[in-house]
């Protein structure tokens, strides 16, 4: 009995182990499958001080040892998932405990702003162009960035991707970095044209009370909390509504 329980048990370890690390490969790249490899450790040096310590009940020898490690990875592994499913499902209802969660998000291509707005030249809203007409600041549609890229850096490999992805006739799927609640409205609109007309000055230089410096950001990231505090502020500063029903839905 002891022979076959020895072997099914370090054949199911060994297969977990290599599954968890190869999976975690797949969904969450090579820092995932590092991480991976950091849990295993810590599983294997609280399967050995369980061995160590032997508490009664527990096998001698190998077997105590496969029980001591299937237990620390099932705990190991328990602990990760419940804390990942509990951030989860906290992060649905709570924005608060989403942006926790939250990081930069990996975008399709690598756009840099800085090329397009420093060097270029480049006017946000000619790439926002609904930003002082709607709600929605948008952004563009591959057809115009075709507008430039059928001819202009043809041969760097980020271009390349723009123009595969305007021949399949595809539309690239950009992450969102800013998003505020559900139960929160917001118009750009209204922003734009109130401060381009307080201060004369162009759409452009309003962008950066709420987004900062975008035209030096190599990858956009959201700098103000964007909490009720920053939008209320600004609104008494500047007599604009505070009345819960501006904002809220
Ligand atoms: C008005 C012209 C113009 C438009 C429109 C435009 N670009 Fe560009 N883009 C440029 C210029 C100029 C460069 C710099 C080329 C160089 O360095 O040789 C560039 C560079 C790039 C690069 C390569 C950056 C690098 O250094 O590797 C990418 C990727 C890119 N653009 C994506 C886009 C995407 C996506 C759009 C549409 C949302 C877009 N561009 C719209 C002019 C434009
Ligand atoms: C050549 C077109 C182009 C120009 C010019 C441009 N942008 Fe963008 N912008 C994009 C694209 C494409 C994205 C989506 C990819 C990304 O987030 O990097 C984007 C994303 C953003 C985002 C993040 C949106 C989100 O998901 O929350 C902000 C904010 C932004 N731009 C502000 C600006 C500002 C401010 C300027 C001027 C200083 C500007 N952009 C100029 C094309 C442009
Ligand atoms: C008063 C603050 C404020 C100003 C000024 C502002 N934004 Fe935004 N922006 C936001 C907020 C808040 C969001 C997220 C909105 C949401 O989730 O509904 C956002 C989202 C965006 C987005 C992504 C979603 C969308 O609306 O398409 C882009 C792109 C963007 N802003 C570009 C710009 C540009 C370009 C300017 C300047 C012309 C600008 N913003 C000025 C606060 C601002
Ligand atoms: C930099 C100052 C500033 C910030 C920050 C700001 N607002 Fe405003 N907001 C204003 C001003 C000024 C007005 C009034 C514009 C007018 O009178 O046309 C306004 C108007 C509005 C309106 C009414 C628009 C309409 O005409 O229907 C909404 C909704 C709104 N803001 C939401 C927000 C939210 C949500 C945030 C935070 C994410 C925010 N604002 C952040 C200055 C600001
Ligand atoms: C100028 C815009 C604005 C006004 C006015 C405003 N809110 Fe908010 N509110 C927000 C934004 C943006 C958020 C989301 C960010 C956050 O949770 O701070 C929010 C979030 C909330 C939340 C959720 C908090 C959480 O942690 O999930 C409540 C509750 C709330 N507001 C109530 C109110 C009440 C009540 C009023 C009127 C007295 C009001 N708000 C007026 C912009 C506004």
């Amino acid at each position: 009995m002891g022979a076959a329980f020895l072997a099914i048990g370090a054949v199911a370890i060994t297969a977990a182990l290599l599954l968890g690390i190869g999976g975690a490969f797949i969904v969450l790249g090579a820092t995932g499958a590092i991480v991976a490899g950091v849990l295993v450790i810590v599983a294997v040096v609280i399967g050995g001080v369980v061995v160590a310590v032997r508490p009664p009940g527990l096998p001698r020898g190998a077997n105590g040892w496969i029980v001591a490690m299937g237990g620390a990875l099932g705990l190991v592994l328990f602990m990760v998932v419940g804390v990942l499913v509990a951030g989860k499902a906290a992060g649905h209802y709570s924005w608060t405990m989403e942006r926790l969660f939250r990081t930069v998000p990996e975008q399709p291509i690598d756009f840099p702003h800085p090329a397009h707005v420093r060097v270029a030249g480049i006017d946000c809203v000619f790439c926002h162009s609904s930003v002082d007409s709607e709600p929605m600041a948008s952004v563009p549609p591959v057809e115009q960035c075709m507008f430039c890229h059928q001819v202009v850096g043809k041969d760097l490999p980020g271009v390349q991707q723009v123009i595969e992805a305007w021949q399949a006739g595809e539309t690239i799927q950009w992450a969102r970095v800013h998003r505020l609640p559900d139960h929160v409205r917001f118009v750009h609109e209204a922003h734009i044209n109130y401060f381009t007309a307080k201060d004369s000055v162009p759409a452009s230089a309003v962008c950066t009370l709420c987004h900062g410096e975008v035209g030096t950001m190599v990858q956009v990231e959201q700098v103000e909390d964007l909490r009720m505090g920053f939008c209320v502020d600004c609104h008494r500063d500047n007599d604009a509504p505070t009345d819960c029903t501006t904002c809220h839905y």
